[in-house]
């Protein structure tokens, strides 16, 4: 048995309440190998479980945190010995099973990616879901054919977590990444990452009822849905794919037939939750090789378990900028 401390999130009649406490490895939910967590990262998700999201985690208190990166320290999985350096991304982790905002987590042998060669448990937690994520998005446009001679490729909700690391991705593939972005200051950032350029999210914003816009975009990786995303798809080139994964401006959008019947656009659905943990070592293994960035310290903010509180406002404020690093040894 060990003590450790873990972010901890309880829900009473005056709101959501966070602290730092101490708890034991006694406490953490059966499973086949317990991890010391090294690193973990800030995902949009985990200021919804904070926030006391019922479609993130019904069961309060609760220790956040979908992403976690460490050293094994005790295992009943054949594939698992004490010291192996691992990271998990998503399945319940800092859902309903506590997370990695805590020094320790014990999960299933089936959620855990053996850290690829070459990658740190730090570099692994830069990442996270949300760099895992944009991989994703890329490798599915990729899988429809896209390349960099098709022309622009769109990335909305640029300066966040997803989109930094796919526009940093799609610049590296050599595409002429456009980034949208809400914050006029951060223009710099989006450059420095390899945007070639830079529109204002309002103008991509706003309703418009005609079915089909000016062709503007070869490809789009969509962070934020509604009217955005409506508009993007009506803008995709003949042919054009976007890759959608996010809902921080609405879960809703609209179109009509128009440009999947007149236009030959697709819509690509990316899950980094529950997708087989076959598929989700192969993308890492992709993350630690051809996709591996060397633009992650730009993007990142570190920070320990007693910052969390502040993080989690500043992200539905959003104004976080990049990638949050959790140093659990902080
Ligand atoms: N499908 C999956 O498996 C999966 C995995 C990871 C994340 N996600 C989802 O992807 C989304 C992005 O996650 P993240 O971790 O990148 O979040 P994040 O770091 O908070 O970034 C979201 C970005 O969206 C933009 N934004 C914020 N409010 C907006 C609004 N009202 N309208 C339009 N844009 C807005 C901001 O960028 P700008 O200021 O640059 O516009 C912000 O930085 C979230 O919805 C998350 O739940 C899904």
């Amino acid at each position: 048995m060990s003590q450790f401390n873990a972010f901890w999130v309880e829900k009473t009649d005056d709101g959501m309440t966070y602290s730092v406490v101490e708890r034991s490895t006694d406490d953490l939910p059966p499973g086949d190998v317990l991890i010391r967590v090294q690193y973990s990262s800030v995902n949009y998700k985990d200021a919804l479980s904070a926030k006391g999201n019922p479609g993130v985690t019904r069961h309060f208190p609760h220790t956040p945190g979908i992403d976690a990166a460490g050293i094994v320290e005790a295992s009943t999985a054949a594939d698992f010995n004490i010291g192996d350096e691992v990271l998990i991304v998503g399945y319940d982790l800092g859902m309903n099973t506590p997370g990695g905002f805590g020094q320790y987590v014990r999960v299933p042998a089936e959620w855990i990616v053996k850290m690829p060669a070459g990658m740190s448990a730090r570099e692994s937690m830069v990442l996270g879901t949300a760099g895992f994520t944009a991989a994703l998005c890329v490798a599915k446009l990729e899988q429809m054919g896209a390349t960099p001679a098709d022309g622009p490729v769109l990335v909305t909700g640029a300066s966040g977590g997803v989109g930094s690391v796919a526009v940093a991705l799609l610049a590296k593939l050599g595409f002429e990444v456009v980034a949208s972005s809400g914050k006029a200051d951060k223009v710099e950032y989006l450059k420095s990452l390899g945007a070639a350029s830079v529109v204002g999210r309002e103008e991509l914003s706003g309703e418009n009822k005609r079915p089909m816009l000016a062709e503007t975009w070869a490809h789009a990786v969509d962070t934020v849905g509604g009217e955005i995303l409506s508009n993007v798809i009506k803008q995709l080139k003949y042919g054009g794919s976007v890759a959608i994964c996010g809902l921080v401006a609405s879960p809703s959008f609209s179109t009509t037939v128009m440009p999947f019947i007149i236009r030959n656009v697709n819509v690509l659905g990316i899950d980094s939750v529950q997708l087989p943990i076959k598929e989700k070592r192969a993308i890492w293994q992709r993350l630690a090789t051809d996709l591996r960035l060397t633009s992650l310290d730009t993007m990142t903010t570190e920070v320990g378990l007693s910052d969390l509180s502040d993080v989690i406002e500043q992200i539905f404020a959003g104004k976080v900028t990049g990638r949050t690093l959790v140093n659990l040894e902080k």
